[in-house]
This record gives C-alpha cells, sequence and structure tokens, in this order.
C-alpha cells in the first residue's frame, strides 16, 4: 500500500500524558507545513466511531505546547476491539476523505490499530505516549519525564515529614504493569526500597533491615512501590510491616493520578515536537503501520504490531547501584 495522502486525522488514546497536546501541535502545524487538510479527532477511537472530528488550522493548536492533559481528549474504547466497531470508524474516515491516521497513545492503543491496519486501506502511525514508559522499542514515551518529576517532587515533601517523625513511609507510585515510575523515582529520592512488578518482591528481607534499624532505634525508611508490584501495592505492604513490626509508625501514601497532570516537562515537549513531525513526515513517505519513538537518540520506527510491553527489562546496573546507595 502505497498511496498519496492528503488529508490526515489525529486523536489520542489511552490514559493521558502531559505531552499530548505538544504532540497534537507538532503533527497539525507539520501537516499543514506539507500541505495537508489535518482533523482533530475527540475522545479517540470512541470519538472517530461516533464522528466526532473537527478541521484544525495552526491556531487550532495555539497556546497547548505547556498544557497537560490532551484539548482531543482521550477514551479507552471497547468497540474498537470488535471488527463491527472498526469498520464504522473505516466508514467515518471514507465518509470525510481522511485518508492517513495518527495516533498518540501507548501499547494497548498501538494493538488496536493492528486489526485496523490490517483490514482496512487507512495508513496508520502511531507517537507513543504513556507516563508508564512501558513500550518496547523506545527509550522515550510522551509523559514519562513528567510523571517521575512529580513524583521526585512529591517524595521529597513527604521525606521532610517522615524524617521528622521518624516514620516508616509506602508510596505508591503509577505503573500497572512496568516499574520505571517507581524506580526512577525512587532512585532520585534515594528510597531505601524499590518494589517493582519486574522483580519478585522478596517482602521477608525487606523485614529483615526494618528489625535491624529498629534495633539500632532508627526506624525511619522511605519504600516506593509501583501500584503493578506483585506483593499487591503499598496498602498491602503496609499490613504486612505492620504485622512483623508492632511498633513501627508506617505511612501510606498513593500518589495517584496527580502523576498524570501537569505542565509537561521541557523533555516532554521536545520528544512530543519531534516526534510529531517524524510521524507526519513518516507517513507521507509511505511508511506506516508503525509508530514513532526515539531509541539511542535516533529516530526508531517499529511496526504496530510488534508493539508490546517492556516487562522485565530492568537494568541489573540500576538494580546493583540501588542496593548500594540505599544502605
Ligand atoms: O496511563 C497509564 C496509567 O496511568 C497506569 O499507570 C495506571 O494504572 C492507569 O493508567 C490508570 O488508568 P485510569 O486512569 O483509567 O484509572
Amino acid at each position: 500500500m502505497n498511496k498519496e495522502i492528503k488529508k490526515i486525522g489525529v486523536l489520542t488514546s489511552g490514559g493521558d500524558a502531559p505531552g499530548m497536546n505538544a504532540a497534537i501541535r507538532a503533527v497539525v502545524r507539520t501537516g499543514i507545513y506539507f500541505g495537508l487538510d489535518v482533523f482533530g479527532i475527540r475522545r479517540g477511537f470512541q470519538g472517530l466511531i461516533e464522528e466526532d472530528i473537527f478541521q484544525m488550522d495552526s491556531r487550532s493548536v495555539a497556546n497547548i505546547i505547556q498544557r497537560g492533559g490532551t484539548m482531543l481528549k482521550t477514551a479507552r474504547c471497547k468497540e474498537f476491539y470488535e471488527y463491527e466497531g472498526r469498520k464504522k470508524a473505516y466508514e467515518v474516515l471514507k465518509k470525510k476523505g481522511i485518508d492517513g491516521l495518527v495516533i498518540i497513545g501507548g501499547d494497548g492503543s498501538f494493538r488496536g490499530a493492528v486489526n485496523f491496519s490490517q483490514e482496512f486501506d487507512i495508513p496508520c502511525i502511531g507517537i507513543a505516549g504513556t507516563i508508564d514508559k512501558d513500550i518496547q522499542g523506545t527509550d522515550f514515551t510522551i509523559g514519562f519525564d513528567t510523571a517521575v518529576n512529580t513524583a521526585v517532587e512529591a517524595i521529597d515533601k513527604i521525606r521532610d515529614t517522615m524524617e521528622a517523625h521518624d516514620r516508616i513511609f509506602i508510596i505508591e507510585v503509577m505503573g500497572r504493569d512496568a516499574g520505571y515510575i517507581a524506580l526512577h523515582s525512587g532512585i532520585a529520592t534515594g528510597a531505601e526500597n524499590i518494589l517493582i512488578p519486574e522483580r519478585k518482591t522478596d517482602m521477608n528481607s525487606i523485614i529483615l533491615s526494618l528489625q535491624e534499624k529498629e534495633r539500632r532505634k532508627k526506624l525511619v525508611n522511605l519504600i516506593v512501590v509501583a501500584e503493578g508490584d506483585d506483593f499487591g501495592g503499598a496498602n498491602e505492604v503496609s499490613k504486612f510491616v505492620k504485622e512483623n513490626i508492632p511498633a513501627a509508625e508506617v505511612r501510606v501514601c498513593i500518589l495517584g493520578h496527580i502523576q498524570r497532570g501537569g505542565a509537561p516537562s521541557c523533555m516532554d515537549r521536545l520528544i512530543a515536537s519531534r516526534m510529531g513531525y517524524q510521524a507526519v513526515e513518516s507517513l507521507l513517505k509511505g511508511r506506516y503501520n508503525v509508530f514513532v519513538g526515539i531509541l539511542n537518540n535516533k529516530m526508531n520506527y517499529i511496526p504496530l504490531e510488534n508493539a508490546v510491553k517492556n516487562k522485565g527489562k530492568v537494568s541489573e546496573e540500576w538494580l546493583k547501584i540501588i542496593k548500594i546507595l540505599a544502605t
């Protein structure tokens, strides 16, 4: 399939991520630069099926590069998993004359696009956007840097009050399937323990080290837990610590969706602008049904069907460093 593209649609799908607006801006302005008509599709694939579409111009994306969320809104669309839903989406695109689709989202959104791109003659291109950074083939995903910095800022504040009271704090950060937010924010805030889904959590050895601290009368400890950790999240960890060390003063803080909002960091604005530009250029060059990532500071174009979670890939170097620095 190699055809001339004149009208493209852009949508954001799955969980929002800071920097998605910067990516939309880049797609719209690059499209216009290359003489394309660009259409915004609201609420991801759901809005596509429901024909929630409007034409965009350069001004439509003014003053959004610094904003969190997504001006196009987003959704997780079950209907698009079914052939009937995808067919409806195709008919809408045909009706509007849209002949290329830019999808800003995570691996789930890309997997949704795989069947679509195989069933219908609409070239698709993805842009990696998720705070979890859990997609293989890219060192960066839009939103991760901002989310991690939000977590670091919050954990630093918690550390002040933790130290003041000699407490154990268990902080849960986002990451359903991947521990990158926990790993990066935990290292950057000097957490004594970092619990991530990529590694089996050994709570008994954590209890032993806490008991040792108790003997030294210094029971202060920061534990950062990814929400998808196999032990079951911050509340489970807290319960276990209290059962085993009754004298400990334990507090839990779940950072939650605060990590998804806020103004994107400089890094997220940069990668979003770069990926947005490259996505449109790639589409026009006839390289599509791939998603755009950045690997070793070079653009990487990964087939949509290879969009898989970056599981179990935490570097041994980091794991060693955490152990040494947290003693
Ligand atoms: O976008 C990724 C993510 O933030 C995960 O880290 C988290 O588990 C999930 O989305 C939360 O989704 P929702 O906002 O639908 O509850």
